[in-house]
């Protein structure tokens, strides 16, 4: 047979794009590639195994890096409304560029009052010595005081303090006063206007970064997870001992999936929280606050915080009913809906794209050997049988996280006898391994669903007879 001619799997090309690795779903791969383009939003449907994950994150892959920087900026005349700052990468990197350009001056050409701040000058005779010595080594006169002491904070006299930076406003020319920041870099002092001042982290938390992944994955666990949250400070954001409120803005799983993918696995288990995605998706923006309204937190709010993201959602094919059917309206109105195949056509091609799914399998785990072409063909018996059994089509199947499971285990028995690929045996030892598995789960499961029916007699029972009011 052709698609059994090689050695190894270790022969066979494994494709370097993620979508070209989904095997069997080619009708998903359209869409995938549309939904990618042009942003649109996708429910996969399909019982567990067939690549509805897998093929999330391929999409997150074809998405362009994200242009768009998030910040939440210190807003000193209302620090609980914390001012929202986007930036685009452009800006980012001239910024970058202008800090990186800035001048680097001798402390002997900065105004007095600077180079005395930054722990150059003596402030007693004017000698410009090394900062890390709070002496001067002229005058042996005492420059700044190294450590705060509890002392200074009763004393009268004035703190000595040596600063990292200073700003000072300085006359410019026609254009009137510019402020400019002084910053001790070793024995120089780095000089540059103050609007770049901006970049410095203290006055602001960059809540989605530019870097950043274009796939985020989100469960409905909690609203804070999904919608973003403001973490409680015990001292409630006090000026001077607590977190300052914009510190404390954490983004949800929406915003970071700016510009991106958010990918929700089985969507209908979201609840009540189903709504809010439905907001989020109409506005592409979403307020953050504090979603503890015990914490003080509470009072903190940023408003229209973008959370513009390509929905994909997995569910259950059983699930379908359980979706908002104003958010699967949404879904449908500006994207797919997609049922996943559970089994493929018996043919040369696609039990060849099983032996590439094998060499996938193998290369992805690294830590099991190559199969033999035997054992590959002992992997294609088993894709037609569950086909025929799980499935009651003739075909190959399509639920390949548990072929993927009989390949992994039979990599493990080829390691513990010490075998340099994985062959036919090893593939039916791990066959007849997982399947008693399953015969256990079918005994189980049977008999518990056996179980349920009969309590659910006993209820119709007491219903009709008006010993319950439990609806059934
Ligand atoms: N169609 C497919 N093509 C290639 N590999 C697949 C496919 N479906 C499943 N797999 C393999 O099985 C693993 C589990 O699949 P996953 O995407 O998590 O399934 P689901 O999300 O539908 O439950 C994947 O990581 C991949 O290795
Ligand atoms: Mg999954």
């Amino acid at each position: 047979m052709d698609y059994l001619s090689f050695g190894t799997t270790a022969e066979i090309k494994v494709p370097k794009n993620p979508l070209e690795q989904v095997i069997g779903q080619e009708h998903v791969l359209e869409i995938a590639h549309i939904v990618a383009r042009q942003k649109r939003h996708l429910l996969l449907v399909g019982p567990p195994g067939t690549g509805k994950s897998f093929i999330a994150g391929a999409i997150a892959s074809l998405i362009p890096p994200p242009t768009q920087q998030i910040a939440v900026v210190s807003n000193e005349d209302n620090p609980d409304r914390p001012i929202l700052e986007i930036k685009t990468r452009e800006l980012i990197e001239k910024e970058k560029r202008e800090m990186r350009r800035a001048k680097l001056v001798d402390p002997r050409d900065v105004p007095y009052y600077v180079s005395e701040r930054l722990g150059f000058r003596c402030r007693k005779c004017g000698t410009i010595s090394d900062p890390e010595s709070n002496i001067c080594l002229y005058c042996g006169a005492e420059k700044y005081r190294k450590t705060k002491n509890i002392e200074d904070m009763f004393s009268d006299m004035p703190r000595i303090t040596r600063d990292d930076k200073v700003f000072m406003k300085r006359r410019n020319g026609k254009s009137g006063e510019e402020e400019y920041i002084y910053e001790r870099r070793g024995n120089k002092v780095k000089v540059y206007k103050s609007k770049l001042m901006d970049i410095y982290e203290q006055q602001r938390k960059v809540i989605v970064p530019i870097d950043r992944k274009t796939f985020v994955q989100a469960t409905g666990a909690s609203e804070a997870e999904l919608l973003g949250d403001v973490r409680h400070d015990p001292y409630g954001g006090h000026p001077e001992i607590g977190i300052p409120p914009h510190e404390r803005v954490i983004p949800g799983a929406i915003h970071e999936a700016h510009e991106g993918v958010l990918f929700i696995d089985e969507l209908s288990t979201l609840g009540e929280l189903q709504r809010y995605l439905l907001t989020a998706m109409q506005e592409k923006k979403f307020p953050i606050l504090g979603r503890n309204t015990t914490s003080t937190g509470a009072v903190v709010r940023v408003d229209n915080v973008p959370c513009d993201f390509v929905l994909v959602g997995a569910i259950n094919i059983n699930d379908v009913g359980s979706i908002l059917p104003p958010l699967r309206s949404r879904i449908i109105g500006s994207g797919y809906e997609v049922l996943l195949n559970t089994v493929m056509e018996d043919c040369d091609e696609n039990r060849m794209k099983l032996v590439q799914f094998t060499a996938q399998e193998i290369s992805k785990d690294k830590r099991i050997p190559h199969a033999t072409a035997d054992a590959c063909e002992q992997i294609i018996r088993e894709a037609q049988l569950r086909a025929r059994q799980i499935d009651g089509k003739d075909g190959l199947t399509l639920r390949l996280r548990d072929l993927s499971g009989i390949i992994k285990m039979a990599g493990d028995i080829a390691i513990v006898e010490s075998s340099e690929t994985i062959d036919k045996n090893h593939v039916r030892k791990a066959i007849q391994r997982a399947r008693s598995i399953e015969e256990q789960l079918l005994d189980s499961y049977g008999s518990a669903w056996k179980a349920g029916m009969s309590d659910y007699a006993t209820l119709r029972r007491k219903k009709r007879d008006g010993f319950t009011s439990e609806i059934i």
